[in-house]
Parts: C-alpha cells; structure tokens; sequence
C-alpha cells in the first residue's frame, strides 16, 4: 500500500474516531458516541462506491475508507467502476439489493443515480455522497468533501505566482512584470459538480487580470463548456492543448505562459503536448506554468523536477477519516456534524456538507507537506510511482 501501513491507518482512524466522540472537530455528531458493539458491527455492511482505478487517489480513498470502517468493525463492500456509468448504478442496485445498510458515494455522473438514490432512502439507507456532490435527489443525506471553491482558488493564485504576478501568499508582487501573458484554460468532467466548482474559483480570482490586460486566453477559450475535459481525461487534455498549439500559438507554443489545469492527469496531458512540440523541457528552460489537483506521485515527481509547477494536495486520508465518521454517527441513529449548510444545492435541496482544507504544493513543499506526514516516501517522491 503506497500511502501509510494498514496499522497505522487503523491507528489514525481509531484516534480520529475517538476524538469525535470526545466532541473532537469532525463530522461526528456532537454527543457522546457509543460504539456499536463488535458483535453487531461485523454484520453490518456498508457499501463503498468509487469512481475508478485509473486515478491513484481514488483507489487510495476507497482503501481508506474501508480500512477506517473495519477498523471499527464493520464489513465493507468496496467497489470502483471504472469510470463506467451503467457499472457504477449495478453497482449500487446491488449494494442495495443485498441490504448493505449505509451507503458512501463518489459517483462518476453526478446526475446518473438520482433512481438508485430513491431505492436507497426506501430501503430505509443513509448515502453519504464521497467527494462529488450527488445531484438531483432529494435522498443524499451528507456529503463529505474539500472545499471545492478554494481548490480554484487555490489553482488560479498558484498561476499568478507562478508567473511572478502575486507571492506565494497570493498578495501582489511589488515587482510584478507587466505582462501581458498568455495563458490557457482547463476544466475538469462537465458531469462532475465538482469541475464547475474549481473552474469558478480559477475564474474568479483569475478575471481581474483579464480585465486589466495583464493576462490573455489567447485562444478566446474561457467558457467551462469548451474548456471541459470528459472523464478527466488525461489524453483528452493531450488532444486539446494539441489543438490549441496549432490553432493558436503558430504549432510551437510561442508566447504561451501558463495554463490553468484542474487535476493532475489533464497537467501531464498538457505537458506532454508542450514538451511534444519542443517547449521546456523544465520550467527553467521555458516550459509554461502548468498547474494541477490530487499530489499525484507521477505529477509530485514532475514538481519535483522542475517540470510541473505546481498541485493541490487533498488529503484524502482526512476526507476517508470524516466518511467514518459521519457513517459511523448515522448507523448509531445519530447525525453527523456538518460545517457548511448553504453551499452544496444539488438541485433538490440543500446537503448538509462537512469541508475540508486544501494546500498548494510547489517544490519546497514536498517534503514538509508529502514526505513528513507520511502520504509518501522520499523513495516515492524520486522514482514517481
Ligand atoms: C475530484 C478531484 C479529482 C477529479 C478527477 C474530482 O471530483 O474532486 O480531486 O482530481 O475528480 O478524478
């Protein structure tokens, strides 16, 4: 397992649990919890739906959560669906069908389940929706996640400073070159509630300097539709930088400066168009700042490298702690705590929302952020996988 050891996962669940219960920050809900007794726990299954095993931060999430749930006793019935709309809702008819007794769900489409939500809330099934807002249902429950807004946010600054407009701070730079810069912009899975959230926040922080000239989207390309990666898809990115190399900056990428990506998979699809058409190969040698999501260790290894600028690290062992934690509350008939009841509007309603923080990773961040708390080893960091 390439995270932590399973001990030590057991370990931090087991503590991260307890806190709550000792009315710790959390999902948990905020009375005394009583375990269920182990006996009872055991015959209790809880189904784990995820996404896919192409993205490595999936297969860690669904570990993690599963790990967490058996530490506490619990069967869980863990399954990915390879990014796969029709295996994903068999997979959740089943989960409900065999009478698995809460459900945690990081859907691929987020308006594919809306029928398997309502199956669920008739068999009486608590869903907590598992980084991705499930949408059009009335029957998601909770929803654990980062907060979604910031992750642009964050993106769209660490563009700025990567171009030398802002610090790292995001204030400003006294010095700041005038510009104007080209940039390009990337957003993730149009299916995917989450992509409008990143693409927002980016826009947001980025529009300023648009309006005031100091950044350019060459190409003309700024609404999320267009710029909208299906499936998140690493060579679907590839394709469109491609595109926009040969459309926009005369097929060797003359004067682009930076570009916006979502998530690390896009980031190397872009980079990979870049280096294709003989830009970097590094960053000190002229590659664009290209931004990215998840600290995956291929992308760590390319920050690493002064290849990729930067990534937004998600702690996915903190989010898979707070689905423990707020199923954990609702199989003993309790609710779970939420922190933010506004944001999340599927459609239907409200969900009430636990949100977690995000860090930017440049270089010098690798080792307090990645390798000192454990998410990696240097070893990992060196050879990227
Ligand atoms: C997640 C991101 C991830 C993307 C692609 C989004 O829903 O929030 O962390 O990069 O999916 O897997």
């Amino acid at each position: 397992m390439k995270f932590r050891s399973l001990a030590s996962i057991a370990l931090g669940a087991a503590l991260t649990l307890s806190m709550a219960a000792c009315g710790g920050s959390g999902a948990g809900s905020g009375d005394d919890a009583e375990s269920v007794p182990a006996g009872d726990a055991e015959s209790i299954t809880i189904g784990v739906a995820m996404p896919t095993q192409t993205s490595e931060r999936w297969i860690a999430d669904g570990q993690a959560v599963k790990e967490g749930l058996e530490a506490l006793g619990y069967t869980v019935d863990l399954q990915f669906a390879n990014d796969d709309i029709p295996t994903q809702t068999q997979q959740i008819d089943q989960m409900i069908t065999q009478g698995e007794k809460l459900l945690i769900i990081a859907s691929i489409d987020g308006t594919a389940l809306t029928s398997q939500l309502e199956a669920a809330a008739a068999a009486g099934i608590k869903v907590i929706a598992y980084d991705r807002l499930i949408r059009n249902s009335a029957n998601v429950d909770f929803y654990v996640t980062f907060d979604n807004y910031k992750v642009g946010v964050a993106q769209a600054n660490s563009l700025l400073y990567g171009l030398k407009l802002t610090d790292k701070e995001g204030k400003p730079a006294a010095d700041a070159p005038a510009g104007p810069f080209n940039i390009e912009l990337f957003a993730g899975s149009a299916d995917d509630n989450n992509a409008t959230f990143f693409f927002n926040g980016a826009m947001d922080t980025l529009q300023p300097y648009i309006d005031a000239g100091t950044l350019q989207v060459k190409s003309g390309q700024t609404d999320f539709a267009t710029c909208a990666i299906m499936r998140w898809s690493q060579e679907g990115a590839q394709t469109r930088m491609e595109n926009l190399l040969t459309s926009t900056y005369g097929g060797n990428g003359e004067g682009l400066a930076g570009v916006l990506s979502p998530f690390d998979g896009i980031s190397r699809g872009i980079i990979t168009a870049l280096q294709g058409v003989g830009l970097g190969p590094n960053l000190a040698q002229g590659l664009p700042v290209v931004t990215g999501q998840d600290a995956e260790i291929a992308s760590v290894k390319l920050i690493n490298d002064d290849v990729q600028f930067s990534t937004v690290f998600k702690d996915t062992r903190k989010l898979a702690d707070q689905a423990v934690i707020a199923a954990q509350a609702y199989l003993e008939d309790k609710q779970p705590t939420a922190n933010d009841t506004e944001t999340y509007e599927n459609g239907v309603k409200v969900v009430p929302s636990y949100l977690l923080e995000v860090d930017t990773v440049n270089k010098e961040d690798i080792t307090p952020l990645l390798v000192e708390s454990g998410y990696y080893t240097a070893a990992q960091v060196e050879a990227g996988q």
